[in-house]
C-alpha cells in the first residue's frame, strides 16, 4: 500500500509527478469533478488546523466524494478506550483512503503498519510533507523551476516543517541553508540532517545549517519561515522563544539580504511581530495566500495517485 508518511521515501520523480497533478487539477478543475465520486475521505485531527481541515474537505466535495472530520478527543482511542491498531482496522472497512494530523510521528507509523487503504500525515510534530509538496509547486509556479534556487529557512528547524524542507529540497536540485539557533532543541533532527547531507551531496546542491540568519538568506531566492509556537508547543513557553529566535525574525532588513526578486512563504497560521513582521508577510514579496491555497491543489493530486497506486481508481 503506497502511503504519504515523509518526503524521506519519496524519489525526485514521485515528487515532481505530484506537482505535476497538482498544476492539473488547479488549471483544469472541471476535468476532476467525478474523479472519486463515492469515495469517502477519513480525517483524523488530534490537533487545530484551519488549512489542511478545509482543503481536504473542499477538494474532496470538489472531485464528488465526500469527507468525515473525525476529532480523536471524541473518539474511544482518544479516550484511552481503543488501541491505534483496532481504530485503523475499523476505520478501513468504511473509508477508502485516510488523512491524519497527530502529535506522535510513531503513531502515524502504527497507523501505517494496520492501514488497508491510503495514509497521509497530514502533519506530525516530526514532518509535514503534504505541507511542502504544495509549497514546492507555489515556488515553481512563481519562479518556473525549482532546481538551482536557492531556498532559505529562518526560525524553529526543529520543526515538522523544516525536516520536510530536509526531505525534499536537496533532492530537487535546490540549494538549502537553515538558520537557527544552536541547540538540539532549536536545529533540524540528526536522521533529517543525514538525508538533506547525502542528498545534496549526491546532487551536487549546497546544504548548510547555520546560525547567522544574513548569512543563511544571502541572495536567495525563496525565504521560509514558520511558527515558533508549533501547535505542540507549551504555551508558557513562549517569552523564552521570542527570546531565542528574535535574532531570526524575518523583517525587512533581513529580505534585502536576500535576493531583489526573492519570494516569501510562511505555511501559517502566523504571527505577525514573531517569526516574520507585518510588513515582510502583507508585503509584495509574500505569497503566503497562494501557498496556502495550493495545499488544495495539492490534496486533490495526492488523494488521485494515491487511490490510484491502491487500485481503487482506474489507472
Ligand atoms: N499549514 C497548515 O497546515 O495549516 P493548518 O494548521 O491550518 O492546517
Ligand atoms: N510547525 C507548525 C506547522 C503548522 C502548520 C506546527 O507544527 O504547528
Amino acid at each position: 500500500m503506497r502511503h504519504l508518511l515523509t518526503l524521506e521515501d519519496w524519489s525526485a520523480a514521485q515528487i515532481a509527478e505530484a506537482i505535476a497533478q497538482a498544476r492539473a487539477v488547479k488549471a483544469y478543475p472541471d476535468r476532476y469533478a467525478d474523479a472519486l465520486r463515492r469515495k469517502t475521505l477519513c480525517m483524523v485531527f488530534e490537533k487545530p488546523s484551519l488549512r489542511t481541515r478545509l482543503s481536504f474537505e473542499a477538494g474532496m466535495n470538489q472531485m464528488g466524494g465526500h469527507a468525515i472530520y473525525y476529532d480523536t478527543s471524541t473518539s474511544p482511542a482518544g479516550a484511552g478506550k481503543e488501541s491505534i491498531a483496532d481504530t485503523v482496522r475499523t476505520m478501513c472497512r468504511y473509508v477508502d483512503i485516510v488523512m491524519a494530523r497527530l502529535f506522535k510521528h510513531e503513531d502515524l507509523l502504527e497507523m501505517a503498519r494496520y492501514a488497508t487503504v491510503p495514509l497521509i500525515n497530514a502533519l506530525t510534530n516530526y514532518s509535514h510533507p503534504g505541507q511542502i509538496l504544495a509549497d514546492l509547486q507555489t515556488i515553481e509556479e512563481h519562479k518556473g523551476r525549482l532546481a538551482g534556487l536557492k531556498l532559505a529557512y529562518l526560525g524553529d528547524s526543529f520543526n515538522n516543517v523544516t525536516h520536510s524542507l530536509l526531505f525534499a529540497c536537496p533532492k530537487m536540485g535546490m540549494h538549502l541553508l537553515i538558520g537557527c539557533p544552536a541547540g538540539k532543541d532549536y536545529e533540524p533532527a540528526p536522521a533529517a540532517l543525514t538525508a538533506a547531507q547525502a542528498d545534496a551531496a549526491r546532487i551536487g546542491v549546497r546544504f548548510a545549517v547555520t546560525h547567522d540568519a544574513a548569512e543563511a538568506v544571502r541572495d536567495a531566492d525563496v525565504v521560509y519561515t514558520d511558527s515558533w509556537m508549533s501547535y505542540h508547543v507549551p504555551k508558557d513557553k513562549a517569552a523564552e522563544r521570542r527570546k531565542i529566535f528574535g535574532p531570526y525574525q524575518v523583517d525587512g532588513a533581513l529580505m534585502k539580504q536576500a535576493r531583489p526578486d526573492a519570494i516569501f512563504l510562511n505555511c501559517l497560521p502566523a504571527m505577525r511581530g514573531m517569526e516574520q513582521t507585518a510588513e515582510v508577510i502583507d508585503g509584495p514579496q509574500s505569497v503566503v495566500f497562494d501557498q496556502a491555497e495550493n495545499r488544495m491543489h495539492m490534496h486533490k493530486a495526492l488523494m488521485l495517485i494515491l487511490l490510484k497506486a491502491a487500485g481503487t481508481l482506474p489507472g
